[in-house]
């Protein structure tokens, strides 16, 4: 005879899960206590549908230690979302990366639970404008970052992120590439290629508001710390920075790393994975707060995962072209 956990010891067991993690992250037990019953359920209901949640890197301590399968950065996704044998994919981020994900895996299911979780940079562009922009600079290949809508994927001939941007441009035929939209992004770029870069305006509005004052009075105050930041920073953070890359870079860097401390100059979920991650190392946070990635919560993931809402879709034409530039981007890899 099988006997039943009474639910006060499941929800309990559940949030001495949780606070494992997220006492690094100065969460205590009691506040665990508030989240563990709607973790329990968003996976339970997971095993139900045989569905995967997908978070990235900027999601909420209670989102990637409670109920996420995956968590990593837009090119660490994009191949979890290929290669995953679930019906179902909730994707824990924002619009475009689950559009990614429908695009790159047609056949699954794939829901967001909040369509206002937007981005700036991919509010930037249009696919008129990147058409507008092959005429001016016809045969000229588009390498496109991954933070863009599928319909300017499509004219695209391959797309990067912030962890293969570089290697994606040596990869191009030719010595020009038009590289969209992040201004900043091509910016930095251009001092690490001898290629010919032809940029749009679009930013972040997160990345954008860190400035080089700000990355010096924190070094004389620790002058023993490492700086990180985002390629989507300004160029004048980057030169004072010690890498310059996406959020796996900066993962990946601590890991080797035998310094101590670090200023992790990128949205604020990075430096709380981080944290729980590291908790022996120290983290300088000057952070800030990306919007649209803090529109999803864990009650619009459980409404998302019970309604089974709100489904992506992107018509096929558009998703065929689009494919085509992601998978060119997996191919050529980080
Ligand atoms: P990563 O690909 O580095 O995780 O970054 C995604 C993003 O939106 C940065 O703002
Ligand atoms: Fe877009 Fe910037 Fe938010 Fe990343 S941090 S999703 S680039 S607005």
């Amino acid at each position: 005879m099988q006997l039943t956990v009474p639910l006060e010891i499941e929800i309990r067991e559940e949030a001495k899960r949780l606070f494992a993690n997220m006492r690094h992250l100065d969460y205590s037990m009691s506040e665990c206590m508030l989240f563990a019953p709607i973790t329990l359920k968003i996976n339970r209901l997971k095993k139900q549908k045989n569905a995967v949640i997908l978070a990235h890197n900027y999601q909420r301590p209670e989102i990637l230690f409670g109920v996420a399968d995956f968590t990593g950065d837009s090119f660490g996704l994009s191949v979890e979302a290929k290669r995953t044998n679930a019906d179902l994919i909730l994707f824990c981020g924002v619009v475009f990366m689950a559009e990614t994900a429908k695009i790159l895996n047609p056949s699954k299911k794939v829901l967001i639970s909040s369509l206002e979780a937007g981005c700036s940079l991919s509010e930037s562009i249009t696919a008129a404008d990147v058409r507008k922009l092959k005429a001016l600079h016809p045969n000229v290949p588009v390498v496109t970052y991954v933070n863009t809508s599928a319909e300017v994927k499509a004219e695209s001939d391959v797309c990067c992120t912030s962890a293969n941007a570089l290697k994606v441009i040596e990869a191009m035929p030719g010595n020009e590439v038009i590289f969209l939209p992040d201004i900043f992004m091509a910016q930095n770029l251009r001092k690490q290629t001898n290629k010919q870069i032809h940029s749009w305006n679009g930013k972040c509005i997160v990345h954008e508001i860190f400035t080089k004052e700000q990355i010096m009075s924190y070094k004389k105050q620790y002058p023993d710390m490492k700086v990180l930041a985002h390629l989507e920073c300004r160029p004048e953070v980057i030169e004072v920075s010690d890498l310059a890359g996406g959020t796996s870079d900066m993962y990946n860097f601590i890991k080797k790393s035998t310094a101590k401390r670090f200023m992790l100059v990128t949205e604020c979920g990075m430096s709380d994975l981080l944290r729980a991650r590291f908790p022996e190392k120290q983290f300088i946070n000057p952070c800030a707060v990306c919007p649209y990635m803090k529109k999803i919560n864990l009650e619009n993931i459980l409404g998302s995962l019970e309604k089974e809402k709100f489904e992506i879709s992107v018509p096929e034409p558009i998703r065929e072209k689009a494919q085509s530039a992601l998978d060119k981007m997996i191919a050529i890899g980080k």
